[in-house]
C-alpha cells in the first residue's frame, strides 16, 4: 500500500534550503516573521506540514519565487514531493544581473521550469517516453546518448520530465504520480545520490550513503521506499486521485534521471565509486524485492556519445548502451521552431529575415562545429540578440550587433573581460583554468567547482575579483551559479573563445593535467584513511611541486 510520509521529507527539504540561503534557524524565522519555534518544529518534523500563510512566508525568506514558491508551498502542505521544489530551486534562484525575461537559455541547458519555452523536441520527447514506457516490462534503464550540445539535458529536463508530470508513460498512466528525481554525478556520485533519494524515502542520508559502498545492489530497497513516499503532483490533484486507486500496489517506480552521466568518468576520480554507482543504478532499474514485484526504478542516463564505449565496458550498461535512444540534430521545421516560437511565448517577435539566416548558417556550417553542435552557439546568439534588441521584433541588426552564431560567444566573453579591472581579469583567468579539468589523456571538459575554493587562500579584495567575475559572467549565462557552486554553462565555451582556448588553456595545458590527477590523487588518499602508500614520490612528487609553485601565473592555486 501506499504509505504517506511527506513530513520527514519537508523538514530534510526545509533544513537543506535553509542552510544553503546560509541562515539560521533564528535569522529565517526572523526573516519569514514567524516564530524561531515553528521553523525548529518543522525541521525536526514535530509539524509534519505547515500552514499555508506560513509555507508562503519561508518561500519568499529562502528566495524562491515563481514555480519553485508555488512547489515549496505545495510540498508544506504535504501535496507534491520535497524533491520537485529542490529541482525547481535549482534553476530558479533569480541570475544575478541576468537580462530579466529573456526566452532564450543562452549557453545554459533548458530545466524543467523552462518547459513552456522549449520548442522543436515534441518527437524526441515522444521517442523517449516510449523508450521508457516498453522499458517497464523489462530492464528498467534506458542510455540517451549524443554528441555534446547536442540537446540532451535539455530533451531531459523541460521535454520528457514534463509530460510525464503531465500525462504518464502509455503503458503507465499512474506515472504522474511517480516521485521524480534528476541530477548529475558530480566529483561525488555516492553523495549526490544517497542525498536525493533519500530525501524522497525520508531516510538519512549518511546511512543510505554508507550502504551505497558496503552493498550498492540493497540501492533497490532505497529506490523502492523511496516510490511509497505520496507524491500527488498537481495534474494528479486535478485527478482526484483515480489514476493512483488504479494502480497496483507495486508498480509504482521512482523515476531517476542521471544527466551528464559523462561526469563519472571526468570528475569522479575513483573506480569504486563509479563501480558501486553503476551497480545502485542498475539492481534499483531490474530487480523487485519480491517474485511479483516489478522494479523500483526508471532509470534514465544521459550521456555524451563520446563516453558510450567507456560506460559499454560495465556489462550492466552494456545492453543499455546497445540500444540507446541517440538524440540527433534538430531538422529544419524544428530549428524553426526553437528559433521563433520563444519569442513569441513573451510577447516578441524574431524577424523572418533573421530566422531564414539563421537557419541557412546552420545548414551551411562546418561539420562538428554545426550539425548536432549547432544548439550552444545558436541558442547564446539568440539570447544576445534579444538583449541587444530595440523593439519588440529582434532583428537581423541585433544579431550582427551580437557578433553572429560563430561570433557570439568569443563576443560576449571576450566583452565581459575587457569590461574588468586588471585583478579582475587575473581572477578571471584563474577561475576559468580552475573550471576545466584535463584528463590524461589531454582532453578538456568543463568542471566544477565550489565557490568557497575559488575564493581560498585569497586576501578580502581578491576574493571580491572573484565575486565580481562569477557575477559578471553568470548574468550573460556563460558561468552557472548554483546554491555554492560554479561551472561553465557549456563546454563549447572551451573551444569558443579564443582567448581560453588558445592562451589560457593552451598554455597551462600540461600543469591542468598534472593538476586535475593531483586532485584525484588526494581525493583517494583522503577516503583511504590518509594511508601514505597513496602519497606521490619521486618524479610524480617532482612534477606536482613544480605546477604548485607555477600556480599563481598558471591559475592552479586553490
Ligand atoms: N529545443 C531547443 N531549443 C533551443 N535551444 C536548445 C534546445 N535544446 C537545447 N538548446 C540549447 O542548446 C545548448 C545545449 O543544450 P544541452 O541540453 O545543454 O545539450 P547537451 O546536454 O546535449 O550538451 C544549450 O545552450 C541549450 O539552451
Ligand atoms: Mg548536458
Amino acid at each position: 500500500m501506499v504509505t504517506e510520509q511527506p513530513a520527514l521529507t519537508f523538514a530534510a527539504l526545509l533544513r537543506k534550503l535553509r542552510a544553503e540561503a546560509k541562515l539560521t534557524q533564528e535569522e529565517l524565522a526572523a526573516a519569514a516573521g514567524v516564530s524561531p519555534r515553528a521553523v525548529s518544529n518543522l525541521e525536526r518534523g514535530f509539524n509534519r506540514t505547515a500552514h499555508k500563510d506560513t509555507a508562503v512566508l519561508l518561500a519568499a525568506a529562502l528566495g524562491l519565487a515563481g514555480p519553485a514558491a508555488e512547489l515549496f508551498v505545495a510540498a508544506a502542505r504535504g501535496n507534491v514531493p520535497a524533491e520537485q521544489v529542490l529541482a525547481a530551486a535549482d534553476g530558479a534562484r533569480p541570475r544575478p544581473g541576468a537580462a530579466a525575461g529573456s526566452p532564450y537559455r543562452g549557453l545554459a541547458a533548458f530545466g524543467e521550469q523552462d518547459a513552456a519555452f522549449f520548442f522543436g523536441r515534441e518527437a524526441a520527447a515522444t521517442a523517449v517516453l516510449d523508450r521508457m514506457s516498453r522499458l517497464l516490462a523489462g530492464t528498467g534503464l534506458l542510455v540517451v546518448s549524443g554528441a555534446s550540445g547536442a540537446g540532451k539535458s535539455s530533451l531531459l529536463r523541460a521535454g520528457v520530465l514534463p509530460r510525464i508530470g503531465a500525462d504518464g508513460l502509455a503503458a503507465a498512466p499512474g506515472a504522474v504520480w511517480w516521485p521524480r528525481v534528476v541530477f548529475t554525478p558530480t566529483r561525488a556520485p555516492l553523495d549526490e545520490l544517497a542525498l536525493r533519494a533519500a530525501v524522497l524515502a525520508g531516510a538519512d542520508a549518511a546511512a543510505v550513503r554508507r550502504e551505497l559502498e558496503g552493498a550498492p545492489a540493497w540501492f533497490a530497497l532505497t529506490a523502492r521506499q523511496a516510490t511509497l513516499a505520496r507524491p500527488p503532483g498537481p495534474a494528479a490533484l486535478a485527478d482526484g486521485g483515480r489514476a493512483a486507486e488504479r494502480e497496483q500496489p507495486g508498480q509504482r517506480r521512482l523515476v531517476l534521471v542521471v544527466d551528464q552521466f559523462e561526469e563519472l568518468f571526468t570528475q569522479c576520480p575513483e573506480e569504486g565509486q563509479r563501480r558501486a554507482f553503476i551497480t545502485a543504478l542498475h539492481a534499483a532499474a531490474t530487480s523487485g524485492h519480491g517474485p511479483d514485484q516489478a522494479p523500483a526504478a526508471l532509470v534514465v542516463l544521459g550521456v555524451r556519445a563520446d563516453f558510450e564505449a567507456r560506460c559499454a565496458d560495465y556489462p550492466q550498461l552494456a545492453g543499455p548502451v546497445q540500444d540507446r535512444y541517440l538524440v540527433t540534430a534538430m531538422t529544419e521545421r524544428q530549428l524553426r521552431m526553437a528559433i521563433t516560437e520563444p519569442a513569441k511565448k513573451a510577447g516578441a517577435k524574431v524577424d523572418d529575415g533573421l530566422a531564414d539566416l539563421l537557419l541557412a548558417e546552420v545548414r551551411t556550417g562546418q561539420p562538428g562545429a554545426f550539425g548536432a553542435g549547432a544548439l550552444p552557439l545558436l541558442s547564446h546568439a539568440l539570447d544576445q540578440a534579444w538583449r541587444h534588441r530595440t523593439g519588440p521584433v529582434v532583428t537581423l541588426a541585433d544579431y550582427e550587433r551580437a557578433g553572429g552564431i560563430d561570433g557570439a560567444v568569443a563576443a560576449t566573453a571576450q566583452r565581459i573581460y575587457d569590461s574588468l579591472t586588471p585583478g579582475q581579469q587575473a581572477a578571471a583567468r584563474q577561475v576559468f583554468t580552475r573550471l576545466t579539468a584535463t584528463s590524461s589523456e589531454g582532453v578538456d571538459s568543463a568542471d566544477r567547482a565550489s565557490r568557497a575554493e575559488l575564493g581560498e587562500g585569497k586576501v578580502a579584495a581578491e576574493a571580491r575579483d572573484v565575486e565580481t567575475v562569477l557575477e559578471a559572467f553568470a548574468a550573460e549565462r556563460l558561468l552557472t551559479l548554483a546554491a555554492n557552486t560554479v561551472e561553465i554553462s557549456h563546454e563549447v565555451l572551451l573551444t569558443a573563445w579564443p582567448l581560453l582556448r588558445d592562451t589560457w588553456l593552451a598554455d597551462t595545458h600540461a600543469d591542468r593535467i598534472v593538476r586535475t590527477r593531483l586532485r584525484t590523487t588526494a581525493a583517494e588518499w583522503e577516503r583511504h584513511s590518509c594511508d601514505p602508500s597513496y602519497l606521490y614520490s619521486g618524479s610524480l612528487l617532482q612534477a606536482a611541486a613544480q605546477t604548485t609553485t607555477r600556480a599563481p601565473s598558471a591559475g592552479v592555486g586553490g
